[in-house]
């Protein structure tokens, strides 16, 4: 029996990690531990993705919660560490690791299934901002740095790392896994009443996500952006999810009354997978700094102002349906305003964004373990 270390710590896993579990189901002579290290923790931005993708409870739960990237960073290390060398001591050690995405579990992880000579298994690697002011960046050089399986989600991470010296025969273009989740659950979102919920009309409305410190930890730049929703939001309602880093940052800056006060703007609590996804896959526009959020909008079809002044996911911008706006509040203005009057282009799925991509991650990883 083959033993696998699955990881998942923060939300963006979670329906990465869901697919691949699914489909491990399939080879009886793998055995798939699930992982979490409890980075994030909260019912709205943890649990809600386990009971909604029917994910398995984890098999082992380390709580490590909040800090300092340091901190959370050494705390996973040491209790991922901790537990390796006791399954080994006790006869169950792992014969591979699996780990997804560039949140600070996974490069901690790495790091500590590398120096204990387990072999990583990277999905979504490969990917480049090309910006270490990200600390996801940081995450994503050394966890591919440390891996020696590396599947990828779209050809520019592959590109990356040959450019890098990584062999080429353990480079996959594998499809993006997150896409899997979005296919297999639109219909049951699409089915909710999140809509009718928000006081909002199929296309016709507008969904705001911000979570990057570039954008919501400067006063300057938080305050620019909410003036400019407030504005846009007189011709196209937004419903807004708030990040809680977000939340304590709008707070801070005296910034969240007015956008609570405003009747054009539905500020809620992080959702859940459904709602959310019911939301982005009616939106007329979205507007956002997260990674994931610029695949799931180019997977939809929905027009995508992404917040950021690079990406590591060119394909979205390049083929799919986003556009980099920065946090330039004038550019955010014009892109909407293309968008109400139906000149925004259209855009592309990449190859591979089909559904099946975790087919494809567990026979590699099957095979190379
Ligand atoms: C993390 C990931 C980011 C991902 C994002 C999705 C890193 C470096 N960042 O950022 O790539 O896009 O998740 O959400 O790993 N908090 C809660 N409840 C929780 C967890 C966090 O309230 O369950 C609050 C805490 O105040 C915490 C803050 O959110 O300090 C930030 O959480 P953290 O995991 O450090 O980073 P995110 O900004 O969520």
């Amino acid at each position: 029996m083959k033993r696998l270390a699955c990881i998942v710590g923060a939300r963006p896993n979670f329906m990465k990690i869901a697919p691949i579990l699914r489909a491990f189901r399939n080879y009886e002579d793998v055995q798939p531990v699930l992982i979490h290290t409890g980075q994030h923790y909260d019912q709205a931005l943890s649990d809600i993705f386990f009971q909604e993708l029917q994910i398995p409870h984890p098999d082992i739960s380390l709580a490590i919660g909040s800090g300092s990237h340091a901190q959370q960073t050494a705390n996973i290390l040491v209790a991922i560490e901790r537990l390796l060398i006791e399954k080994l001591d006790a006869g169950l050690g792992f014969d591979r690791m699996v780990v997804v995405g560039d949140v600070n579990s996974t490069l901690a992880a790495t790091l500590a299934a590398a120096k204990l000579r387990v072999p990583v298994a990277h999905v979504e690697a490969g990917l480049r901002s090309f910006d270490r002011a990200m600390p996801e960046e940081i995450n994503r050089l050394v966890t591919d740095a440390l891996s020696d399986l590396w599947l990828c989600s779209e050809p520019t991470g592959v590109q990356h790392l040959i450019a890098e010296g990584k062999p080429k025969s353990s480079i996959h273009l594998v499809g993006n896994v997150m896409i899997d989740t979005l296919l297999s659950q639109l219909d049951v979102a699409r089915s909710r009443d999140t809509l009718k919920h928000y006081d909002v009309i199929p296309g016709n409305y507008n969904v705001v996500t911000l979570h990057r410190p570039s954008n919501v930890d400067s006063k300057l730049a938080l305050s620019e952006l909410t003036d400019v929703l407030i504005r846009s939001a007189r011709t196209l309602p937004i419903v807004f999810p708030v990040h809680p880093r977000t939340r304590l940052k709008l707070n801070e800056f005296e910034l969240l009354s007015k956008l609570e006060s405003d009747r054009n703007i539905r500020l809620t609590n992080p959702l859940g997978y459904h709602d959310f996804l019911c939301l982005t896959s009616q939106a007329k526009v979205i507007v956002t700094d997260s990674g994931g959020l610029q695949e799931e909008s180019t997977a939809l079809g929905i027009p995508c102002l992404t917040m950021r002044e690079n990406t590591e996911r060119p394909i979205t911008v390049e083929m799919g349906t986003s556009t980099l706006i920065g946090n330039d509040a004038e550019m955010l203005d014009y892109y909407l305003q293309q968008v109400i009057c139906d000149k925004y282009k259209q855009g592309k799925c990449p190859e591979f964004w089909d559904g099946k991509a975790a087919l494809r991650i567990v026979h590699l990883v099957a095979e190379c373990t």
